[in-house]
């Protein structure tokens, strides 16, 4: 099985989050920023995961990019989705829900929210001044929540049994 970590982050926590999915794999797993590589040749891989921040509520332009530009490959692929956000509960689902197409939400084999930091190193002065007004956070905060990213990639390995049915 060869998986590809496609992901696209601003301050550093998605990139942190694909390298903790990896982690969880067996066999050939490949990183790739979407920033330094927008193209990623699909085909040599079986599964494909990809991974967007939110920031004022969307996911990164080149992660839509990459859906919209792939989605038919896309679709025949073991595919995963994720998202790093700050957001909990609905508005972390529906931010998740918005991040990717339909058409591949309604095939992937496992979606989550990953939760997502507050790194004030990272951030411009721009950026410090609304995640204190809007989130009301004055210091970097990590609020990754490591059992999402456990459970996505035990469904990622899921095998389907249609035998299993007949029993
Ligand atoms: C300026 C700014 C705006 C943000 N807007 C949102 C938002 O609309 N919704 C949300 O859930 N999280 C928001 N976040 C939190 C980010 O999604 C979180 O910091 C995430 O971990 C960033 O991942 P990255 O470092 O991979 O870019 C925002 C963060 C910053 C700094």
């Amino acid at each position: 099985m060869k998986t590809l970590i496609a992901f696209s982050t601003t301050h550093g926590c998605t990139e942190k989050t694909s390298q903790e999915l990896k982690e969880y794999f067996d066999g050939e797993v490949e990183l790739i920023n979407l920033k330094s590589d927008r193209n990623p040749k699909l085909e040599k891989f079986n599964r494909v995961i990809i991974g967007g921040s939110i920031h004022a509520g969307q996911v990164q332009k080149r992660v839509k990019e990459f859906c919209s530009k792939n989605i038919n490959e896309l679709k025949l692929k073991e595919l995963g989705l994720f998202i790093c956000c700050m957001e909990p509960g609905e508005t972390g689902q529906k931010q998740l829900l918005d991040a990717y197409p339909e058409e591949l939400h309604q095939v992937a084999k496992s979606v989550a929210v990953f939760g997502g930091e507050f790194d004030f190193e990272k951030m411009n002065f721009l950026e410090k001044i609304v995640v204190k007004k809007v989130a009301k956070v004055k210091k970097t905060t990590s609020k990754v929540d490591h059992e999402a990213i456990r459970i996505f990639s035990k469904r990622m390995d899921k095998v389907f049994n249609p035998f299993l049915f007949l029993v």
